[in-house]
């Protein structure tokens, strides 16, 4: 296990939601954390997600893109290990700026693996998606599962891990990717499904569920998403593998609602507002993360109801969108 104590990290989008945890983390083990961020104006707030360490001397911030490749090469100096989660997220908003998926997902993981090549730097953590599945063609999603992606989205971070595997191979570069499913939880973003729900509820305004809701997702709470990433960068058998990183148990769109609903004061008045379902949405999530298991030690620890918990209780101190 590499003990990370003096070790300097760069996570890109390091503001962002799943980043600013991994960040919190990373200090807290004693490494040194520099954090790449272009504040992109997808959603407001991040700030506040990374604010209570600008004053630590361990922890860097850098605004900036990882499509400039100036920003990079500085922000890459010295670096032992990238954690690479700048993106852009969200299904329907890369269905209406699929350039912008692009240009973020794909040209700006491309420059990053050129970057990391230039310097020579070697370790690298991918954040991929659940979404370049696609259709289930089997209950559960092992890594072994085809890839079809149904959206410019998973189109977008399923190229962006094809490249870092290839630069793996070609460039020596050693690439681990985490296909994250579903994360939620505090400082989670306003177009998830769990945030939105909540900060309706909040507002008096009915919960919407896009389509029959009959979907069903694989939720994963942020904490155990970082504890996968971490013990990627430390556990040395991860190196050229892909690992899905999801908790493992399936909840139906439908269901979640109820148990948001009854958990919020509020929630049970309201009428639940069924919109059309949205191209690129999929079915099913479910996953079979027996390899993150075995290779990594993972254990994800949060279900959904223990997750909702600490996510209203977060929200009720921190307030709505
Ligand atoms: N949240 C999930 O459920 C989930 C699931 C699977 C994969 N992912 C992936 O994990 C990563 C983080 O997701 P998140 O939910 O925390 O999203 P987020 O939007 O909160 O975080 C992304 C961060 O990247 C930054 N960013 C965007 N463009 C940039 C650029 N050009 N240069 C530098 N920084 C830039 C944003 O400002 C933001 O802080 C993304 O790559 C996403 O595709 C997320």
């Amino acid at each position: 296990m590499m003990n990370l104590e003096g070790k300097t990290v760069l996570v890109t989008g390091g503001a962002g939601f799943i980043g600013s945890h991994i960040v919190d983390r990373l200090l807290d083990l004693g490494a040194a954390v520099r954090v790449l961020d272009s504040f992109d104006d997808f959603y407001n707030g991040k700030e506040s997600n990374i604010k209570h360490n600008l004053a630590r001397s361990s922890f860097s911030l850098i605004r900036g893109s990882i499509l400039d490749e100036g920003e990079l090469l500085a922000s890459l100096k010295g670096v032992d290990v990238v954690i690479h989660m700048a993106g852009q997220a969200g299904i329907r908003y890369c269905n209406t700026f699929p350039e912008k998926a692009h240009l973020i997902n794909v040209v700006g993981t491309f420059n990053l693996l050129q970057a990391m090549r230039k310097l020579g730097l070697k370790r690298l953590i991918y954040a991929s998606s659940s979404s370049i599945f696609g259709p289930l063609v089997r209950e559960r999603i092992d890594e072994d599962h085809p890839t079809n992606p149904s959206s410019p989205y998973g189109a977008t971070k399923l190229a962006a891990e094809k490249y870092c595997m290839g630069f793996g191979q070609v460039y020596g570069l050693e690439v681990t990717s985490l296909r994250y499913f579903s994360v939620y939880g505090p400082r989670g973003r306003p177009d998830q499904i769990i945030a939105a729900t909540y900060d309706r509820i909040q507002k008096g305004s009915p919960p919407i569920i896009y389509g029959d809701g009959k979907q069903v997702r694989d939720f994963t709470f942020v904490s155990d998403a970082v504890d996968a990433t971490v013990l990627a960068v430390q556990q040395e058998d991860s190196v050229s593998r892909i690992f899905n990183i999801g908790y493992g148990e399936a909840i139906e769109i439908n269901d979640l609602m109820r148990r948001i609903m009854s958990r919020l004061n509020g929630g049970h008045n309201l009428q639940i507002q069924n919109e059309p379902s949205y191209l690129g949405d999929f079915l099913a999530t479910f996953v079979d993360n027996s390899l993150a298991r075995k290779i990594l030690g993972w254990r994800p620890k949060v279900g959904i109801d223990q997750g909702l918990h600490n996510y209203f209780a977060w929200k009720t101190e921190n307030g709505v969108n």
